[in-house]
């Protein structure tokens, strides 16, 4: 069927047209940690080196300075495809699961890029943010970075990882026609979409002569350096634009999966003209035809997913979102609270403008006002334009005593130049702060330690327990994975029991401390983010998701 530009648009995008969602409350396990990763992709926090950075300039500029031919950019996009195209739609099997990390050495999978973007994404896989959704994320930061900010594709949470391998089945260069319209409706991709996740996925990067010999000269450098011998899909290699279906229906010959000097593995041509050439010919003859196509198709590349998988909504920026929370006991009866309030620059854009954070004590009654104050460096944004908002984050500290506690806070930011406060009240109960179990990180370190000749962590952790005698127990929780030899694998919680210390002069409070060791090989995630867990009868209180980075390296 020929098909119109419009109708191909419509049908196209029309499956994925859902009504905008309100802002979620806040925390949310769920959410709250992919939301990050979506959408504060450059942070004071996170330390040096944020993942989008690896595709500044679509190929990054580690890769560029190689000047091999190799490219970030298109090798998160090539890993999300390869560890979809597995999927079996009709039976609900496969898709976005990560099982790629277990099928690197699969010949459908020759190269370096599945190794590279799993040693960038590891360091952020953790029980709230799944490898397959760190590679989805991937993907998206991918596209968004090649093209500028012209391919934004909506994400959802909610991926699982594969314990294991999948299925072979990924299409390959040689294989004809028949087989890739077959291997694509098995993805859930018709002639038409084929068409087009090729000439999305194919518009940044190459092919390197080191992983395809048969396709691509490769010529040993004599000067003893290493060169992959990349030849590239189009002549703009680092845009994210519809040169690679221009070329092509132009006959210009750079593609050597379309005009290479083997006709077996010229399957860009097959593939292109595969309904005569109308669907390349429409991404030809319209850049934002291409985009929104692109945008259309790579979002159902990572939303395809086995099907007892059940994806989030489209995870939407928090205007307001809470970071870095901290409640401490004082020597002098009185709590600490602490943090950061990440504030969408839209609601603080006048000169003079003020937020104001209302505590609330354990019983609910008004504290003391604590004032926001922000300063340079206190911001957070995309790595490229259209990806969401841009963001201040303002710091505030109050001292209240601990006997009245904290339970929640709003905040209320007060325009500078009309004078209009608002309050901002998480969905309507406040953002909640509890001081039920609280790290206590000025008694707290980390440190590397030798245990039987071999280097672990250690945490040195101390709490503070509001009413102790409320618990049976109090638990340090720091999760790892079950197999360390593993690429990836089902988190276990290593649970230690924390001993009572003493109570906190003139409080409720009981000081506990318990101490974890690493055991095994250290991987980028033996420094997992930690719970602190009170359990009792009728009642069990925790402190979520703590971070190392509070805690002294001594
Ligand atoms: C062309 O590619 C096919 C499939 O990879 C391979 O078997 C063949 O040897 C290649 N031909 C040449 C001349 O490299
Ligand atoms: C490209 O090559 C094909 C096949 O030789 C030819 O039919 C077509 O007219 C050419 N297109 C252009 C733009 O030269
Ligand atoms: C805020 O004040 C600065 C310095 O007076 C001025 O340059 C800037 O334009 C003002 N911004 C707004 C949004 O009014
Ligand atoms: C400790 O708890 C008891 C019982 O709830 C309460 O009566 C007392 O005021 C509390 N003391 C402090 C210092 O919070
Ligand atoms: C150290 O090795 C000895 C002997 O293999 C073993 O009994 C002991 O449990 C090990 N200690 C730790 C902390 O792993
Ligand atoms: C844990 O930290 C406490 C407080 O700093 C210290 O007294 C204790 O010796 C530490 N324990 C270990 C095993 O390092
Ligand atoms: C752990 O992972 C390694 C590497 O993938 C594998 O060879 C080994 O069988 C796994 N061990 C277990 C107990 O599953
Ligand atoms: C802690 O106590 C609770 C309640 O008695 C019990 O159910 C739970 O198994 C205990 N947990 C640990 C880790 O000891």
């Amino acid at each position: 069927m020929a098909w119109t530009r419009a109708v191909a648009y419509a049908v196209l995008s029309s499956q994925f047209w859902l009504p905008t969602k309100a802002d979620y409350i806040w925390p949310n396990a769920q959410i709250d940690e992919l939301e990050r990763e979506v959408f504060e992709q450059e942070n004071p926090f996170d330390g040096p080196g944020s993942t989008v950075s690896f595709v500044d300039g679509c190929s990054g500029p580690a890769e560029r300075a190689l000047g091999i031919g190799r490219s970030f950019g298109a090798e998160w996009i090539r890993n999300a495809y390869h560890d979809m195209a597995t999927a079996d739609v009709s039976a609900g099997t496969g898709g976005l699961d990560a099982s790629i990390v277990f099928e690197m050495d699969r010949s459908e999978n020759v190269g370096d890029a599945f190794r590279e973007t799993l040693g960038i994404f590891q360091g952020s896989h953790n029980t709230r943010a799944s490898m397959a959704d760190l590679f989805a994320i991937g993907a998206v930061m991918a596209v968004g970075a090649c093209s500028n900010g012209k391919v934004i594709v909506p994400f959802r949470g909610g991926r699982v990882d594969a314990a294991g391998p999948g299925p072979s089945g990924v299409p390959e260069p040689q294989q004809d026609l028949p087989t890739h319209t077959l291997s694509f409706a098995k993805q859930g991709f018709d002639t038409s979409e084929m068409i087009a996740l090729v000439a999305c996925g194919h518009s940044v990067g190459g092919v390197h002569g080191v992983d395809f010999p048969e396709i691509v000269p490769n010529p040993v450098p004599t000067n003893g350096a290493t060169n992959d011998n990349t030849v590239t899909f189009d002549t703009t290699t680092d845009n994210f634009d519809n040169l690679v279906a221009k070329e092509f229906v132009a006959n210009v010959s750079q593609n050597p999966l379309a005009f290479g000097q083997n006709e077996t593995t010229r399957s860009d041509f097959r593939i292109f003209n595969a309904d005569g050439g109308d669907m390349i010919s429409q991404m030809a003859s319209s850049n934002d035809f291409f985009l929104n196509t692109c945008t259309t198709m790579f979002e159902r590349m990572i939303n395809t997913v086995p099907r007892d998988v059940k994806l989030t909504d489209v995870i939407k920026p928090l205007k307001i979102k809470p970071r870095k929370l901290s409640v401490t006991v004082n020597d002098d009866q009185s709590l600490s609270v602490s943090g950061f309030i990440r504030i969408v620059d839209d609601l603080i854009g006048a000169n003079g403008t003020q937020v104001l954070i209302h505590l609330a004590s354990r019983s609910g009654e008004a504290l003391p006002v604590a004032t926001g104050t922000t300063s340079q460096g206190l911001t957070a944004g995309c790595g490229y334009p259209n990806c969401g908002p841009s963001y201040t984050y303002f710091r505030f500290s109050s001292t209240i005593p601990a006997d009245q506690g904290v339970s929640s806070f709003t905040v209320e930011i007060i325009d500078g130049s009309t004078g209009k406060a608002t309050i901002y009240n998480n969905g309507g109960g406040g953002f909640p702060v509890s001081d039920a179990i609280l790290p206590m990180f000025s008694f707290s370190s980390q440190s590397s330690i030798t245990i039987n000749g071999s280097d672990q962590l250690q945490l040195n952790m101390t709490a503070a327990v509001l009413n102790a005698e409320m618990y049976a127990n109090v638990s340090l929780i720091v999760p790892q994975p079950s197999n360390k030899s593993a690429p990836i694998s089902p988190w276990i919680q290593e649970i230690v029991h924390m001993e009572p210390l003493s109570k906190i002069s003139g409080t409720n409070f009981t000081l506990y401390r318990g101490i974890w060791q690493s055991s095994g090989p250290l991987t980028a995630v033996s420094s997992h983010p930690f719970d602190l867990v009170a359990q009792g009868a009728t009642k069990t209180v925790s402190s979520l998701f703590n971070s190392w980075d509070d805690v002294e390296f001594i």
